[in-house]
């Protein structure tokens, strides 16, 4: 059995997990996340310098309570992993900077991850995940992509968003309908009594300079604005702001994107299953159309558990624990922190040369 415990601090969450792997089988020992949302809520969004702070003054007791909850000491700890990009760099570095202290003092490998990767990797929690080659939806509050996962899990990234990703175009809506901030989980609640048809809302498509859409990518931003002329143009008028229905909407156009272009994806790859991940995949209206629309292809869907979807530091340590059941992965103790870091080039926080 391989033994991790797990550091995720790159943005709002400070979180430490101890997680194993023994024979496929991925187990969560501790999972503890000390959310920051109050802090930040008054501001509307997360303030960097603000998170970096509670970082580390949070760290330490949540490293205690998870060795404590798990019922194991640090010597019996296997390797130690912790997020490294991309991510808010002073909130990656305090992370980044208590695991590799931690490996110093007790003598561990250390093992730096890619926050994406670790997404990817809440799969392994769930019962059956697949076998690869599979399709990763990546839906989150920094990034929206479709990834196809290969053998040797080798991850190409076949589609993006160009600019807002969906989870912030969330965060934005929720702002302008005075919803707070995360976005996501309000709007969620607030479009459980609205009705999704009333607003005929943009989904926006990125042209191809060859011609015609690029099929696989995305645009949210349009569809933020247009739920901004929308507020606007029912303001001029004094009307009240129907915000559920305009939730409930915004909510619908979302999922039916996300799904579309995903389930597309999936055919035309030949892929037969849909994996998906992120703080957005937490979204009940996704989850049901996803599934039901890809049981009319064929594709079976595999989401990830609900209290994994968004940041936890148990999806770090499922992405090293998967890493190590791959080979002998470990990082060089002077590897840096970086803001941004395609996905496709996450082999490279495993170089005995650290990129950064
Ligand atoms: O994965 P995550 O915790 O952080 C990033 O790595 O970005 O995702 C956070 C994002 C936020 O934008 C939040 O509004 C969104 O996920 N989110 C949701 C839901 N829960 C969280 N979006 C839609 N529906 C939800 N239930
Ligand atoms: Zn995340």
């Amino acid at each position: 059995m391989a033994l991790i415990l797990a550091i995720e601090t790159s943005c709002d969450e400070t979180s430490v997990s101890v997680v194993s792997n023994k024979d496929g089988i991925y187990r969560i020992h501790s999972n503890i996340i000390a959310s920051q949302v109050k802090d930040h809520s008054i501001w509307g969004g997360v303030v960097p310098e603000l998170a970096a702070r509670k970082h580390l003054e949070l760290i330490p007791s949540v490293y205690e309570q998870a060795l404590k909850e798990a019922k194991y000491d640090i010597n019996q700890i296997d390797s130690i992993a912790s997020t490294v990009a991309p991510g808010l760099i002073g909130c990656l570095r305090i992370g980044s900077i208590f695991a590799r202290t931690l490996c110093l003092i007790h003598s561990k490998p250390f093992l730096g991850v890619h926050h994406l990767e670790g997404h990817l990797s809440s799969i392994f929690f769930s019962k059956d995940y697949p076998k690869p080659p599979y399709l990763v939806l990546l839906v989150s509050g920094g990034h929206t992509e479709l990834i196809k996962v290969g053998e040797k899990k080798e991850m190409l990234r076949i589609g993006r968003s160009y600019d807002d990703a969906a989870g912030e175009a969330f965060d934005k809506v929720g702002r302008l309908l005075g919803l707070g901030y995360p976005g996501g989980p309000a709007i969620e609640k607030a479009a459980n009594n609205g009705d999704s048809f009333r607003y005929d809302l943009p989904k926006c498509k990125i042209s191809d300079k060859k011609g015609g859409f690029l099929k696989y990518d995305f645009s949210f931003s349009g569809l933020k604005t247009a739920v901004l002329r929308l507020v606007e143009r029912l303001k001029d008028s004094e009307e009240n702001i129907p915000v559920s229905d305009i939730a409930a909407s915004f909510q619908r156009v979302v999922a039916e994107v996300l799904v579309e272009r995903s389930i597309n994806c999936a055919t035309d790859y030949k892929l037969n299953d849909l994996v998906v991940v992120g703080g957005v995949a937490a979204n009940f209206m996704l989850r049901k159309m996803m599934i039901e629309k890809a049981y009319e292809k064929s594709i079976k869907v595999h989401l990830a558990p609900l209290s994994l979807c968004t940041d936890n530091a148990a999806m770090i340590g499922a992405a090293a624990l998967s890493r190590l059941s791959l080979g002998d992965f470990q990082s060089p103790l002077n590897l840096g922190v970086a803001a941004r870091l395609p996905i496709d080039q996450a082999m490279c926080l495993y170089d005995q040369n650290p990129p950064f």
